[in-house]
């Protein structure tokens, strides 16, 4: 079974990607449904992956320019993710993943295998998700790039979030950006009605937690409501 890697200093740091209680908050969870405090937690987890990295204000990462002048053989490419420009100047051998997590900030996208088997690192390249973690980010100049953090706000949530949330289709957490990214590019694409359909849809996005029932079925309320 695949290890998860070590996360970056934010999310470690925010303790709401691992589900972290405090023990002062702990007299309240017995005031409180599961349903309730997992909604409250889900939101959190979700709003975590799309909110900029807490320390990113406390200690901005070196601007890329200054980080690639020490790169033998720097290439420049031009990303285009969540809609904006990013010009940048990297090792050609670069992941798609290394590449939005460590030069454009974007730890939403998260790492799970990297070896192309657990779609953890599922993202959307011009309408069609792909494993980022086995794409060279050079080979995709001028593309359209979607990460978890282009699709949804903690205050404007993808219906495909929100029914994650409402359907409990998470433990952890940690392959949930990666499932709903599946999620929302399966809407789109000639999935038949039944729920083994959907399963054999979001084949690729491996849980660990075993939340695959729940996923199944807020998918499935997605595209009834659609
Ligand atoms: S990190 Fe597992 S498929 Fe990319
Ligand atoms: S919710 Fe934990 S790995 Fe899926």
């Amino acid at each position: 079974m695949a290890k998860h890697p070590p996360e970056s200093e934010s999310e470690r740091t925010s303790g709401e990607q691992s589900g972290h209680v405090s023990e002062a908050s702990q007299p309240l969870l017995g005031r409180v449904s599961r349903r309730s405090f997992l909604s409250h937690l889900g939101a959190a987890s979700i709003a975590a992956a799309t909110a900029p990295p807490l320390l990113a204000t406390a200690s901005p990462a070196p601007p890329v320019q200054e980080e690639a002048a020490s790169i033998e053989g720097a290439t420049a490419v031009t990303l285009h993710v969540n809609g904006k420009d990013h010009h940048l100047q990297i090792d050609p051998r670069t992941t798609l993943l290394d590449c939005l997590r460590e030069n454009l900030n974007l730890p939403g996208t998260k790492k799970g295998c990297d070896h192309g088997q657990c779609g953890a690192c599922t993202v959307h390249v011009n309408g069609r998700r792909i494993n980022s973690c086995l794409a060279l980010a050079v080979a995709h100049s001028g593309d359209e790039i979607i990460t978890i953090e282009g699709i949804g706000r903690p205050d404007h949530l993808h219906p495909m979030q929100a029914a994650f949330i409402e359907h409990d289709g998470y433990q952890c957490g940690y392959c949930t950006s990666g499932q709903i990214m599946s999620a929302v590019a399966l809407l789109k694409e000639p999935v038949g009605p039944t729920d083994e359909d959907v399963q054999q849809g979001m084949y690729g996005n491996i849980c660990r937690c075993g939340a695959y029932s729940n996923i199944v079925a807020a998918v499935q309320y997605v595209r009834r409501q659609a």
